[in-house]
């Protein structure tokens, strides 16, 4: 079977319907087919100043929610990134075959740098993406599936291990980022022109998988649309209809075609009544599901997946040291 590796960063409390429609959702399917691993990417988090105990309650919540949406531990690998101790051997000697300028275009280097100022950007967040690649090399991963966010920094751990392959010799597969076609890219609903985002300001912005009904209805009502009166998917001139039609016909799973007959007519009012009903019955289904995983039951899984992960991670780590004359 071929491998599949994705993680997301417990940076905040918040997890968004952008996680899981770019990310989560796939994750879910790929089970069946292929052999997955999916870290909680605690060390990346560092990358913006984090309270350790927030930290640490971060990341047992995004595991809870990994097993929420239903990722099951006995056909998936579900470990703490910072539980396996190769990825940051491997992120060194991956450091040591990047450079700098490939790391100086990334976009969420350069959004960062612009919004805060030069004076801001800590070598962590540079060096980001070559941590990034590491988690993926190290497993021989076949497909990473994502937000297209991510993929630049998919092609650039492509980058690094056509690289080390040819300096060293073939150690590493090449990955490739698998990006859904509706939901890769879910945009904030106060402005439907970024993407949603936990890091926004603007708390009306994203509608994080924990919100309670009362809120999901308030967010979804002060969503940003247009002033016309037509139901139609048209992400350039609707962006704001056109985000809530993805997010309801991805909730549903029916196409947007049939979305767009059925709301011919009826004004932005019933629709995005309907749009908040579904969310809330969707998201009261996850939330009754999350509420009953405990912490002692997420550091069982996290400890059983590290075992897991350690050993096939361990053998490539000896593999690469041998490579580059470490051993
Ligand atoms: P992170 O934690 O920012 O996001 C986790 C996943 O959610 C997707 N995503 C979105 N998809 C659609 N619409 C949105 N608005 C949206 N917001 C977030 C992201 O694309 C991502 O798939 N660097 C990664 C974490 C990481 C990783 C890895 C991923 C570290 N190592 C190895 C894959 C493989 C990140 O910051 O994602």
């Amino acid at each position: 079977m071929k491998r599949i590796l994705s993680g997301i960063k417990p940076s905040s409390e918040i997890l968004h319907l952008g996680h899981y429609f770019g990310a989560l959702k796939q994750w879910v399917g790929l089970q069946k087919t292929h052999t997955c691993l999916f870290p909680v990417v605690d060390l990346h988090a560092l990358t913006i100043p984090q309270d350790p105990q927030k930290l640490r309650e971060s990341t047992t919540n995004v595991a809870k929610t990994y097993l929420a949406v239903g990722l099951d531990p006995k056909k998936s690998v579900i470990f703490k990134q910072s539980d396996v101790v190769a990825h940051l051997e491997l992120f060194w000697i991956l450091n040591t075959i990047t450079k700098v300028s490939e790391l100086l275009l990334m976009t969420q280097y350069k959004d960062r740098v612009q919004k805060n100022g030069p004076q801001s950007a800590l070598a962590g967040l540079l060096n980001y993406p070559v941590l990034m690649a590491a988690d993926i090399l190290l497993y021989d991963t076949n497909f990473v599936p994502v937000g297209d966010d991510q993929v630049q920094h998919i092609e650039l751990a492509r980058e690094i291990a056509r690289r080390f392959n040819q300096k060293f010799g073939q150690t590493f597969v090449i990955p490739q980022p698998m990006v859904e076609k509706i939901g890769a890219r879910i945009m904030s609903l106060d402005d439907p022109a970024k993407k949603m985002s936990k890091s926004d300001s603007n708390p009306n912005s994203c509608i994080a998988l924990t919100d309670k009904p009362a809120v999901i209805r308030e967010k979804i009502k002060r969503a940003v649309t247009d002033s016309g009166k037509e139901v139609k998917y048209d992400p350039k001139k609707k962006p704001g209809i056109s985000n809530l039609l993805t997010i309801l016909s991805l909730v549903l799973n029916v196409s947007i075609k049939s979305l767009e007959k059925k709301y011919k007519g009826a004004g932005y009012g019933r629709f995005k009544s309907d749009v908040a009903d579904t969310l809330v019955r969707f998201l009261s289904d996850f939330q009754n599901k999350y509420n009953k995983i405990s912490d002692a039951r997420v550091k069982k899984v996290l400890a059983d997946g590290a075992r897991k992960a350690r050993k096939t991670a361990e053998k490539k780590i000896e593999e690469v040291y041998k490579k580059v004359g470490l051993k």
